[in-house]
């Protein structure tokens, strides 16, 4: 199986199997730019279900997927799906373009080779070029390499409930077409999306206006929550509604306190990726930060980050430039949900 992309139909279901919710969008694309949101949703999967991406009860996460599909729309078979985590390795190199440009890939895969220490035994690699130079002769290329059982267990599961897996992506790539779907990015500065997940942090560095390279950091939504309950001294239930959005504690300050505490290990963090991303590009700095994934709906977060690095910020909403029904949005806003579905946006614009 091809990593990366799907055969190309009008309507795409991008699945977005997270650790603690499990996504899903059914767009259908109009024309190259015009892409309508046919429908969305999503289900919380229990603790210790998918560990690091690994699915641990295969039942449970495959009844869930039933479940959002028949809710979502029960006549989809066919979904893009996306992996993350340690389990999936990239690289980024230049190759030369040969002569016959067929012989591209067998290029490619030789130079991946040369980039896996480990070696390429139970690997599928896959990559997308990057870039290529104006005379042709070279190009820039991403390669991703996955576990081969790692991604079969993902589409053997889709097998077992009667579906097929059409594309499969990386979270990163997927973040990053959201964002150039949805916004328009200065090449001229540097720019990092930073997808709070449930146990992970995930940052995508732009620079000059494209994909550069991605860095994780351990610590996500779960750490945040349980740093703000011991801060609030809430119980678990009231948590889980301040979690969901259900509620809202009553004292703004008291919680704005919390979430700056609870945000402290998150910063520091991104302070290192950062300098590691100046180092690596000698000397370009991040000037904006792009902020998706559930941690980004916490209020207060996107306010507290953007004032302890110095940076400005925008929640990406992947919604932003799709055309909609606003009655498939029942008793929510777009804005109050929209983060959670970046992944499964991206996933979903992917045609190819
Ligand atoms: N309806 C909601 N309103 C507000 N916040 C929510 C809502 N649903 C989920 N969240 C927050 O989003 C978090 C989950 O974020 P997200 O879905 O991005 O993680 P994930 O993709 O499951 O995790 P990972 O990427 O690490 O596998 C929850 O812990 C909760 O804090
Ligand atoms: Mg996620």
């Amino acid at each position: 199986m091809r990593l990366f992309g799907g055969k190309g139909p009008a309507i795409t279901n991008g699945l977005d199997i997270g650790t603690s919710y499990i996504k899903l969008v059914r767009l259908q694309h109009l024309n190259e730019i015009d892409v309508n949101l046919l429908g969305y949703g999503l289900k919380k999967v229990p603790r210790d279900a998918i560990v690091e991406k690994e699915i641990r009860d295969h039942d449970t996460v495959l009844g869930i997927i039933q479940s959002l599909i028949d809710e979502v729309d029960p006549s989809i078979k066919e979904v893009s799906i996306s992996l993350a985590g340690r389990r999936v390795f990239t690289d980024k190199f230049q190759v030369k373009v040969p002569k016959k440009r067929e012989n591209l890939r067998e290029s490619i895969m030789i130079e991946a080779e040369q980039k896996l220490p480990m070696g390429t035994e139970g690997l599928i690699i896959d990559y997308h070029i990057l870039h290529e130079s104006e005379d042709s002769k070279t190009a820039e290329i991403l390669m991703v390499a996955v576990h081969n059982d790692f991604l079969r267990d993902y589409v053997l599961l889709m097998q077992d409930g009667g579906y097929s897996v059409v594309g499969v992506d990386v979270d990163y790539i997927a973040l990053t077409n959201a964002l150039k779907h949805n916004i328009i990015v200065n090449p001229e500065d540097s720019q990092v999306i930073v997808d709070i997940g449930n146990s992970i942090t995930n940052l995508t560095f732009l620079l000059n206006g494209a994909y550069f390279n991605v860095r994780d950091i351990t610590g996500g939504t779960l750490d945040i929550w349980k740093t703000i309950q011991m801060k609030l001294r809430v119980s678990p239930e009231e948590l889980s509604q301040l979690e969901s959005g259900e509620a809202t504690w009553p004292n703004e300050s008291e919680f704005q306190n919390a979430v700056y505490a609870a945000t402290e290990e998150l910063k520091m963090g991104l302070d290192m990726a950062f300098s590691y991303f100046e180092n690596i590009t000698k000397g370009n700095q991040i000037s904006q930060l792009y902020l998706a994934g559930g941690g980004s709906i916490i209020p207060y977060l996107g306010e507290v980050l953007s004032e302890k690095l110095s940076l400005t910020y925008q929640v990406l909403n992947p919604f932003y430039k799709l055309h909609y029904d606003p009655s498939i949005f029942v008793g929510t806003s777009p804005e109050a949900i929209a983060p959670l579905f970046s992944v499964a946006v991206g996933l979903g614009l992917r045609k190819d």
